[in-house]
């Protein structure tokens, strides 16, 4: 068949916002783990869709280690962000790393695709992905293309959306 072409993407966001569970199901069953344990500085996972090759670099979202993100913008064509729909108290957080991902030079000028997860939609408190997008001002990214999916990485509900968009964004 035809050779997949590869991408590279950044999975960023807070610590706990389910970046690993997210990758892990889109990865084949067979090469799904089991538990998932919080990410200690960054692990590199593949998984394929129809047309591309993704590999992923899945970054801990922990505070000590988000100043691992920047190394690896240059490298990143895409650019996964997962937020925990639950967790109103650190949205403001999530907005900073946001703010901060967008102003660095290595991001600001570039045309690369960011596909938002609303994540936990499943919890009873959730905010909807249009709450969060508010929260997070997604509308004043005028400069890149950007999609927000909500999404129940347990249930793996929502993600193949989500890659469908990244995928045309490349293609
Ligand atoms: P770090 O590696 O520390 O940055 O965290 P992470 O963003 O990779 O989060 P991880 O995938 O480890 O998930 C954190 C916790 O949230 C785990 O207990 C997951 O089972 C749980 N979780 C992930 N997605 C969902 C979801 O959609 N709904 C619910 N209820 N829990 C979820
Ligand atoms: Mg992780």
């Amino acid at each position: 068949g035809l050779k997949k072409k590869d991408v590279n993407v950044l999975c960023l966001g807070l610590d706990n916002s389910g970046k690993t569970t997210i990758i892990n199901q889109l990865k084949p069953s067979s090469a799904q783990a089991q538990d998932i344990v919080p990410t200690i500085g960054f692990s590199i996972e593949k998984f394929k869709t129809s047309s591309l090759s993704f590999t992923v670099f899945d970054m801990s979202g922990q505070g000590r280690y988000r100043n691992l993100w920047e190394h690896y913008y240059k490298e990143g064509q895409a650019i996964i962000f997962v937020i925990d729909s639950g967790d109103k108290l650190r949205m403001v957080v999530a907005k900073e790393e946001l703010d901060t991902l967008l102003s660095h030079p290595d991001i600001k000028h570039r045309r690369i695709p960011i596909l938002f997860f609303a994540n936990k939609m499943d919890l009873r408190d959730a905010l909807s992905a249009v709450k969060v997008s508010q929260l997070l001002c997604l509308e004043n990214i005028k400069d890149k293309p950007w999609h927000i999916c909500a999404s129940d990485a347990v249930k793996g509900e929502g993600l193949q959306e989500g890659v469908d968009w990244l995928q045309d964004q490349i293609r």
